[in-house]
């Protein structure tokens, strides 16, 4: 096969790194663009960041068309729920990711909640409100412990899990009252606190048939234990012992055949990565939290590093409605990334400290995905984002996998700079109430 493809990759994140990372191994592809990429993606072999924002609809067409991209593959949910998929394909471009209308699983939670009432998709009971005092009326009624959440994207942030009634409606007046959240607080859900063990479940998605991707967990709370506030998270791994043959195959059957059904009858068709978040009750009852339009961040890393296959061949077979018949071949290995943040994190954080690495290590089962870094102008590595990279690695079993990616973390400095020490202890991120 010639190298003869130019792809682009969409965004910035840990996410972005492992799917450029992984798309150069491709025998097929010439260069891999990435818009607007960090450090890490300036200095991957075969890659090149191209100096326009993610959500540049109209420069990332552009883009494409004159440096004749074959394929762009969006990581981020803001573009898709932006319309981009709509946009390129309306330029005759080949882009991988839902339309914007299908997109709204994740843009908007009363959309997703109202889309699994319909279809009978297992979630947490909720109301959607847009009016203050019904909000509290509600809540009142009802009590806490209770979830209040902000309809609309707000970067992991508009989620409160209220232990207590006056944290609840504190959340609902910043959201409804003083609009703290912008327009993504205009609505809010308020719903059901599920109990259990959490999981994301990704599959590939061609509209109709679902091929799904190795297992895997990531860990939210910015603290050992679980504790702490929530965050993009903090590390994960690949597979996940929680999912079960048993049990992946009642999620298939209980939520993601149902939710692909479900678009399609409604208008929908669903091209793209899917993911749901999960929790998964002490019976094994799968439930879900949220749904995300794309890849996980950082449950790719880990992810990427277990597939054998070729990434193109089988985002290929989706976007031509194929994937029924197709399969992906994974390392038999487990692969554990953990991340490291900028102090602060997931508040406000500094940026543009320097950022040392002591050796890039040469081995093909560990690899550091970078994420908020960027290059200076004199080829200096500095932080530039809240969660600055993932030090992700391959191994027989998983305290070989956690035992490379910390040692690797021990030779990273970043002033300032934390990591969670409990990535994929079991037991260690039980629902604290
Ligand atoms: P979301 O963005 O909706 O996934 O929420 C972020 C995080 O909040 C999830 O990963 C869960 O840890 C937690 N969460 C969200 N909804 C609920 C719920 N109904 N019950 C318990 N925890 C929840
Ligand atoms: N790691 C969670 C997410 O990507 O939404």
């Amino acid at each position: 096969m010639t190298r003869e493809e130019n792809i682009l990759i969409v965004g910035s994140g840990g996410r972005e790194h492992a799917l450029a990372w992984k798309v150069a191994q491709s025998p097929r592809v010439a260069r891999v663009y990435v818009a607007p990429g960090n450090g890490g993606t300036a200095l991957e072999p075969g890659v090149e960041n191209v100096d326009i924002a993610a959500t540049d609809i109209h420069g990332l067409v552009e883009f494409a068309e004159q440096a004749g991209v074959s394929l762009t593959i969006v990581g981020p949910e803001a573009p898709l729920v932006a319309g981009i998929v709509d946009r390129f394909r309306s330029a005759g471009l080949r882009c991988f990711g839902p339309r914007q209308e299908a997109a709204r699983l994740e843009g908007s939670k009363a959309f997703a909640k109202e889309f699994m009432a319909k279809h009978g998709i297992p979630t947490a009971a909720h109301r959607s409100f847009t009016d203050l005092d019904a909000a509290l009326n509600y809540v009142r009624a009802i009590g806490a412990p209770v979830v209040i959440k902000a309809d609309g994207l707000a970067a992991g942030k508009g989620v409160i899990l209220a232990e207590d009634l006056a944290t609840a409606e504190a959340a609902l007046r910043d959201m409804l009252d003083e609009g703290k959240f912008g327009s993504a607080g205009s609505t809010v859900v308020v719903e059901e606190w599920l109990r259990g063990e959490e999981t994301s479940y990704i599959a590939l998605v061609d509209g109709e048939h679902i091929l799904p991707l190795a297992s895997s967990k990531d860990h939210k709370a910015r603290d050992d234990g679980g504790r702490g506030p929530n965050t993009g998270g903090m590390g994960a791994y690949s597979p996940a012992p929680l999912v079960t043959p048993a049990l992946e195959a009642r999620i298939l059957r209980e939520v993601m055949e149902p939710t692909v059904r479900g678009l399609a009858a409604d208008g929908l068709p669903y091209l793209g990565f899917l993911y749901a978040g999960l929790m998964v009750s002490d019976d094994g009852e799968p439930k879900v939290l949220e749904y995300n339009c794309r890849l996980g961040d950082p449950e790719t890393q880990p992810i990427l590093m277990r597939l054998e296959s070729d990434l193109l061949d089988l985002i290929d077979a989706a976007l031509d409605g194929k994937l029924r018949g197709t399969e992906a071949r994974w390392r038999e290995q487990v692969a554990l990334g953990v991340v490291l943040a900028a102090g602060g994190y997931p508040g406000g954080y500094e940026k543009g400290l320097p950022i040392h690495i002591a050796s890039e290590p040469a081995a093909t089962d560990v690899k550091v995905f970078h994420a908020g870094t960027r290059l200076s102008d004199d080829g200096e590595l500095l932080s530039a984002g809240g969660r600055v990279l993932c030090a992700t690695a391959l191994a027989n079993d998983i305290d070989g996998a956690r035992e490379t990616a910390y040692a690797t973390l021990k030779g990273v400095a970043l002033r300032d700079g934390f990591y969670r020490t409990d990535i994929g202890r079991a037991g260690n991120e039980t629902q604290q109430l």
